[in-house]
């Protein structure tokens, strides 16, 4: 699925207004998005995407297999937030912060996967390593957390208690993109 012009167009107004939490010039291609949503094990459990923006990722995950219902996208942009509520039928939406997990999602059972899309690499080192502890916390034994990144290196050293692997290193995107996924060892 490639992106329309109107998806361009709001994701390029959101950059504007907020270029360290969007982070990208273009919402996500194709072939990265299918390489994160391919870490996911359609029946492993409820699937949460941070940062899902227009929705590129996410309907890589419902193509996956993962039902609507399944689907949790946590979303801090208000704009991206309405339009994901409109374009996904059945899926949960959530606007807020995804720093302040505990507020915004409250109490839920765990996920079998979680993908997160925030551009990591903008905030300070401390804040990550909190950030992957809080989700590593919100994880099914054994499930992925999946972080794509721009860097060379992994966007956080993994959490005590976790490994991470660089599953892909998609260069038909703009910018090339690695894949990377924690898991609990
Ligand atoms: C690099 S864009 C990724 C968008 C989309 N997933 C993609 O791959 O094209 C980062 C997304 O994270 C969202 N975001 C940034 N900070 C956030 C936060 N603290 N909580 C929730 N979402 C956040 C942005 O609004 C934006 O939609």
């Amino acid at each position: 699925m490639t992106t329309t012009l109107a998806d361009n167009l709001r994701f390029l107004r959101a950059l504007i207004t907020n270029p360290k939490s969007i982070g990208a010039i273009f919402p996500s291609g194709p072939a990265l998005a299918q390489a994160i949503a391919r870490q996911i094990d359609p029946g492993a459990g409820p699937v949460l995407e941070i940062g899902p923006g227009t929705g590129v990722v996410s309907q890589a995950i419902l193509t996956r297999g993962v039902a609507p219902q399944d689907l949790t996208l946590l979303e801090y942009d208000e704009e991206f937030a309405r339009h994901l509520a409109a374009r996904f039928a059945g899926v949960h939406v959530v606007q807020g912060d995804a720093f302040e997990l505990d507020r915004t999602l409250g109490a839920r059972p765990p996920f079998g996967a979680i993908v997160s899309c925030l551009p990591l690499l903008n905030f300070p080192a401390a804040q990550r390593v909190a950030f992957m502890d809080g989700l590593a916390a919100r994880l099914l034994p054994g499930a992925p957390l999946i972080q794509f990144s721009y860097g060379l290196h992994a966007p956080v050293v993994p959490p005590d208690g976790f490994s991470v692997t660089c599953t892909a290193f998609v260069v038909a995107n703009i910018p090339p993109a690695k894949v990377w996924v924690y898991r609990k060892i």
